[in-house]
């Protein structure tokens, strides 16, 4: 794993920006831009983003693991879903849509589809808990979702469809922008 030129300079400037022996503060932005290079954070991304800050690899695999948005598993090629799990998605029924996950894409979170499009894992409150169930499909939130509307959304983006985001079902608290 090596940073594109262009991710590269950005990273390099992004080390700037903390003062003298505290670069290593750097390494959650570095890590993220490593995922969005590779889609994931590979062993090689994680040793090289610790290599850049005087980390040891441990450091920096510590901070990988820690937070959830860090995938340490290649991802699907169309969509990585994560489903909210947390009390107000399950009291509405996420356990539903794990069925869904677990059916439509792998038995088991973080394992690819037989295409490799699609993989999902359930996640803690994403902060969407009045539009209970919801899942985040890269950067964008799908709410108000049931099994069927779920299952609508893989085969839409199976299709090569952006479904909309936001609620499923047409609730919106003020008008959508
Ligand atoms: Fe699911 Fe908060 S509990 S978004």
């Amino acid at each position: 794993f090596a940073f594109t030129p262009d991710n590269q300079a950005w990273a390099e400037a992004q080390i700037t920006k903390y003062p003298e022996g505290r670069e290593a503060s750097a390494i959650i932005p570095l890590l993220w831009r490593a995922q969005e290079q590779e889609g994931w954070l590979s062993r090689p991304a994680i040793e090289y983003v610790a290599d850049m800050l005087g980390l040891a690899y441990i450091r920096a695999l510590e901070v990988a693991t820690f937070y959830f948005m860090f995938q340490l598993a290649p991802v699907g090629s169309v969509a990585h879903i994560q489903i909210c799990g947390t009390l107000s998605c399950m009291i509405c029924g996420a356990e539903d849509l794990v069925a869904v996950a677990r059916e439509k894409i792998a038995p088991k979170a973080h394992q690819l589809s037989a295409d490799g499009k699609f993989s999902w894992e359930e996640v803690e409150c994403l902060g969407a808990c009045s539009n209970a169930p919801m899942a985040q499909i890269g950067k964008d939130y799908y709410e108000d979702l049931t099994a069927e509307s779920f299952a609508g959304l893989i085969d839409a983006m199976a299709r090569g469809e952006v479904p909309t985001p936001g609620p499923q079902n047409g609730r919106y608290a003020s008008e959508p922008a």
